[in-house]
């Protein structure tokens, strides 16, 4: 065992049925913003440094390709990799230089003992500056996974990936690699899938310009807006056009690691503001709760989109 962690969430790859149809909602519905096109593969921006947040990937169905986690530099992806190993852990390809069209940096991919396909890199170039703009992503906030087996899951991202136990609920386990009280979460459920992605918003504000926006092109809220208990994080969840569920989400509790004390399942089960802290939201939609449990439902662009360029130029940033 070493001391290399894993220390951030970079992005998320989704391969896609209709790779310019997702594009084009990525970009111009969710708010995300072209970095570099390569044959069948798009990379998409927030508003962050990040070199990119989503990868969308022209592929026969929806599915989960990797989630992509960062590591402070080569010697932590070098000691990463034999840790994942010496555990034995599926697929792990050798630690290589990766393309620059992608970003580069160093890294190699790998899967849970239940399937999940992972991603870990370091170097990784980033852009020189943030964008300014309120209503739309800075980065990718967190992913939840459908797990079957949540307790050999929990344990691997915290005994071989470092990740570090946040709070747990009878449903689900929160696990953090940052600052953020979850990167990531599990879900108990039918699994390994993706139950949802969040994209982080710069403010309440900023999440109901995009919510609007959602709205305005077709899109229904499926949950929220609401805020959560565990993270404490408002939340706003969306079905997209491959049947995945995306998230915008902001004020995540930022997690002191001196002082933080994670809850255990009694603790939320007792807690008042169940399923929203400002009890406003409700439940999620049947539909939200099919998406989340891995039904993909047929790809789908309300309207074609007629109006994209029209309301993201009125909600953009103003
Ligand atoms: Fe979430």
């Amino acid at each position: 065992m070493t001391n290399a962690r894993v220390t951030g969430l970079r992005s998320i790859e989704l391969g896609v049925p209709d790779l310019e149809r997702s594009a084009q909602f990525y970009r111009s519905v969710w708010g995300l913003e072209d970095v570099v096109a390569d044959g069948d593969t798009v990379h998409l921006r927030g508003t962050g440094c990040e070199h990119h947040v989503v990868t969308l990937k022209q592929r026969p169905k929806a599915e989960l390709l990797a989630v992509h986690f960062a590591a402070t530099d080569r010697t932590a992806v070098t000691a990463l990799h034999a840790t994942a190993k010496a555990f034995g852990a599926d697929a792990v390809s050798e630690p290589a230089d990766l393309p620059r069209a992608a970003g580069g940096g160093f890294g190699f991919r790998f899967r849970t003992p239940e399937g999940l396909p992972l991603a870990i890199a370091a170097d990784v170039t980033r852009h020189d500056e943030a964008a300014s703009d309120r209503s739309r992503p800075t980065k990718l906030s967190h992913v939840v996974l459908n797990s079957a087996r949540i307790d050999e899951q929990t344990t691997f991202f915290k005994d071989l990936l470092g990740f570090r136990h946040s709070d747990s609920t009878d449903m689900m386990e929160f696990i953090r690699c940052c600052a953020d009280h979850h990167s990531v979460a599990f879900a108990r459920s039918d699994g390994p899938s993706l139950n949802h992605m969040a994209y982080e918003m710069p403010s309440i504000d900023g999440l109901m310009r995009g919510a609007g926006r959602m709205k305005q092109n077709g899109f229904n809220i499926e949950w929220g807006v609401g805020r959560h208990g565990p993270g404490n994080n408002v939340f706003s969840y969306f079905i997209e056009p491959n049947g995945f569920v995306a998230e915008y989400t902001t004020e995540v509790e930022q997690v002191d690691e001196a002082t933080y004390l994670p809850h255990a399942a009694e603790y939320w089960r007792n807690f008042p503001g169940r399923p929203c802290r400002w009890n406003m939201a409700g439940h999620p939609s049947n539909r939200l709760k099919a998406a989340m449990g891995g039904e993909i439902f047929p790809p789908e662009m309300p309207g074609e989109a007629p109006r994209c360029e029209e309301v993201m130029a009125r909600t953009l940033g103003r």
